[in-house]
């Protein structure tokens, strides 16, 4: 057998695995893929373009034998124990010096452990964010490395081949120390969740509340992807509302069941937030959305106890249709800050280094976010990379004074028609609590110092106080005045 002929090797030759290999096989790279299933190693094969250089195995070692040295191993497999049987089962084969990378979205805490495992091994270990679906792994992704340095500089020329370009630039780069990689996928999930939980609630309130049939829909996803919206997850809703069902006839959105799946990005996201208390509501909103929507038959008996709204229309059709236009621009800005503001955080907090402005430009093409609302982003973190939360930006204020009114509007008239909008309430919320120097969290404090003597501060002074709430009872004061 001839050795080392391979740039790439990949295990797990899924639809991802096997996009992305034969992207890279069309950049001229020479790739091998392993699966442990015989058909689909050989389908791989026969899938690949004329005159490139792609092999499919069915025996790991196979594969290992043949890849260039240092061996550039990327796996896309199931987050969690699958990844760790892959290592296993690598680590007998694989060399000093050897990379092995998880393109999946595992948990960064994984891989920041597998990182530190391996490199007691001598092995170079990366968690790679992949974004794009099967699509984008195919024409070009957005691509999220983290870690070992090394590592990076090695496989750097494939991944800057392989990515989404937006004016020529490559939608890689380096996204940071330890797990960055795996951590700010995780947060671009988030965001995902968050304006997918907007556009549903807007497909909502212009259905339930407006009844918009799902043509008109289409139409309105259409022409707001042509302005200053325009995204990935704009442009695919208009093209679903566009599908019917080949059984019935049916728009398809009408014959899909209004349960939602999740893999655990979003709550991740959620979750390290709340461990770094460092706010997202508008992400938490969505999470918990989805979770409400599983509960199929609990909200069918609800509804039928406390009864669904009246038959009431919101009259001024196209009027709302603007209002809502506006307010999904307002609510998508504030998904985009809360991300940003988690990474910010954490990428002090957890010692990464996120480069801020790397990632939103790295976010213009080939990822589920992509929108032309990064590029006013990136153009506010390029000139202040250390911004905390990007709402303080001048720019930004612009943007979001214009639409703010609208939003208010939008989410008065849905609320007496039972339309649930968690994702722009939560939003508005947000920015209200941001926005105001007061807030009364000091009766809060108040209520804690009350009941549990947890001290507060004061406006006039420095320091900590403790105030005595209530006279003590007879009995207490005796106690209290005899103590040593
Ligand atoms: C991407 C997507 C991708 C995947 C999500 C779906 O960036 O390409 O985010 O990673 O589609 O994991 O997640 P849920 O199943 O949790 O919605």
């Amino acid at each position: 057998m001839d050795s080392e002929l391979y740039d790439f090797g990949m295990i797990g030759l899924g639809t991802m695995g096997c996009n992305l290999l034969l992207n890279m096989a069309d950049n001229h790279f020479a790739v091998v893929g392993f699966d442990i299933n015989r058909a689909k190693a050989e389908e791989f094969e026969a899938s690949a373009n004329p005159h490139t250089i792609v092999k499919g195995v069915f025996e790991l070692s196979s594969m290992i034998q043949q890849l260039k040295k240092p061996r550039k191993i990327m796996m896309l497999v199931p987050a969690g124990k699958p990844v760790d049987d892959v290592i296993n089962n690598l680590l007998p084969l694989v060399e000093k010096e050897d990379i092995i990378i998880d393109g999946g979205n595992s948990h960064f805490t994984d891989t920041l452990n597998r990182i530190h495992f391996l490199l007691e091994k001598g092995i170079h270990f990366m968690g790679i964010g992949i974004s794009g679906g099967e699509m984008g792994a195919r024409t070009g992704p957005s691509i999220m490395p983290g870690g070992d340095k090394v590592a990076w500089q090695q496989v750097k020329p494939i991944l800057e081949a392989v990515s989404a370009k937006v004016n020529g630039e490559p939608c890689v780069a380096y996204m940071g120390k330890g797990a960055a990689g795996h951590y700010v996928k995780m947060v671009h999930n988030g965001i995902e969740y968050a304006i997918m939980q907007l556009i549903s609630e807007v497909y909502d309130m212009l259905r339930r509340g407006a009844a918009l049939n799902v043509d008109d829909l289409h139409e309105v996803f259409k022409s707001w992807n042509k302005g200053e919206m325009q995204s990935f997850l704009l442009e695919i809703t208009a093209d679903i509302l566009a599908h019917k069902d080949v059984d019935t006839g049916r728009p398809m959105v009408d014959v899909i069941l209004d349960k939602a799946g999740s893999k655990g990005t979003g709550k991740w996201t959620s979750q390290n937030a709340m461990d770094l208390a460092l706010p997202i509501p508008t992400i938490d909103a969505a999470v918990s959305a989805r979770d409400i929507s599983v509960y199929k038959d609990q909200r069918n008996a609800a509804a039928e106890l406390y009864g669904t709204a009246n038959e009431k229309f919101i009259k001024d059709k196209q009027k709302f249709i603007e209002q809502v236009h506006d307010a999904l621009y307002f609510a998508t800005i504030i998904c985009y800050a809360q991300g940003f503001a988690l990474l910010h955080k954490a990428s002090f907090e957890l010692d990464m280094e996120v480069p801020l402005p790397d990632v939103i430009k790295i976010w213009r093409g080939g990822c589920i976010i992509r929108s032309a609302l990064l590029d006013d982003f990136y153009s506010v973190y390029k000139k202040n990379p250390d911004l905390p939360n990007m709402l303080l930006n001048k720019k930004i204020a612009r943007l979001l004074k214009g639409k703010e009114k609208k939003l208010r509007t939008v989410i008065r008239q849905v609320t007496p028609l039972k339309i649930p909008v968690a994702g722009f309430a939560s939003a508005l919320a947000y920015f209200d609590a941001y926005c105001s120097s007061q807030l009364p969290t000091n009766l809060i404090q108040a209520q804690r110092d009350f009941f549990g003597a947890h001290m507060y501060q004061r406006v006039d002074r420095e320091g900590t106080f403790h105030n005595e709430w209530q006279p003590l009872p007879e009995h207490k004061k005796e106690e209290v005045e005899h103590r040593p």
